[in-house]
């Protein structure tokens, strides 16, 4: 079994996802920690309704020195011997440093079919543009900021009238079915990207 550490910031809904998935049969991975860079993040509360072990390691304090911040993790991590994580709503960009030790083994999902629109505001900058497509995409991670292999994507219509938000929700329900369905593959060692239609 991987022993599998998720990281949050916010609500946590990635994670319910994978941690719901963990729970039914045949899964290779199985969660061993959910960490929040704040104490009051939503998805702490729902990490521990599950019965998995949480932490909080709160970035302020360090003021900007993310070396210090991500040693933090690190000692946090260390009882819960993680093999592996997924960034889930993780709003923390973590330094070479941090992502080389974890090379292969952590993953993240974003809100875009990268490579466009790394970084935030995806949607607004999907509108924007344009585009007749959008969604999200489960990719490993690499020092350069979303950017590392594909390993899933799921597509979304842009429908007239759309708003970041419509479109937002739209794509989260992607990110419910790419994430886990990425997640199962990866535990059990299977890169081969997977391509979802909504
Ligand atoms: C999601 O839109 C995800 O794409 C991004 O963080 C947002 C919040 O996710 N990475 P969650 O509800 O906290 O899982």
């Amino acid at each position: 079994m991987k022993r599998v550490a998720i990281f949050l910031s916010g609500g946590g809904s990635n994670m319910v996802a994978l941690l719901d998935d963990m729970a039914r049969s045949g899964h290779a991975g199985m969660p061993c920690v959910v960490l929040a860079n704040s104490a009051d993040a939503g998805g702490l509360e729902r990490a521990r309704e599950r019965g998995v072990p949480t932490v909080a390691v709160d970035h302020r304090p360090f003021k900007g020195d993310r070396t210090a911040f991500e040693a933090a993790i690190s000692a946090a991590l260390e009882p819960y011997a993680p093999d592996m994580i997924c960034l889930a709503g993780f709003m923390r960009v973590l330094t070479g440093g941090f992502i080389e030790q974890w090379t292969g083994r952590m993953i993240n999902i974003h809100p875009s079919l990268l490579p466009k629109y790394k970084g935030l505001h995806t949607h607004a900058r999907a509108l924007e543009a344009g585009d007749s497509k959008h969604g999200c995409s489960v990719h490993e991670v690499t020092a350069a900021l979303d950017d590392g292999p594909i390993l899933g994507q799921a597509e979304v219509p842009v429908l007239a009238g759309d708003t970041p938000e419509t479109l937002a929700a739209r794509v989260l329900v992607q990110e419910h079915r790419l994430y886990p369905t990425v997640l199962r593959r990866f535990a059990a060692g299977d890169r081969t990207p997977v391509m979802l239609q909504s």
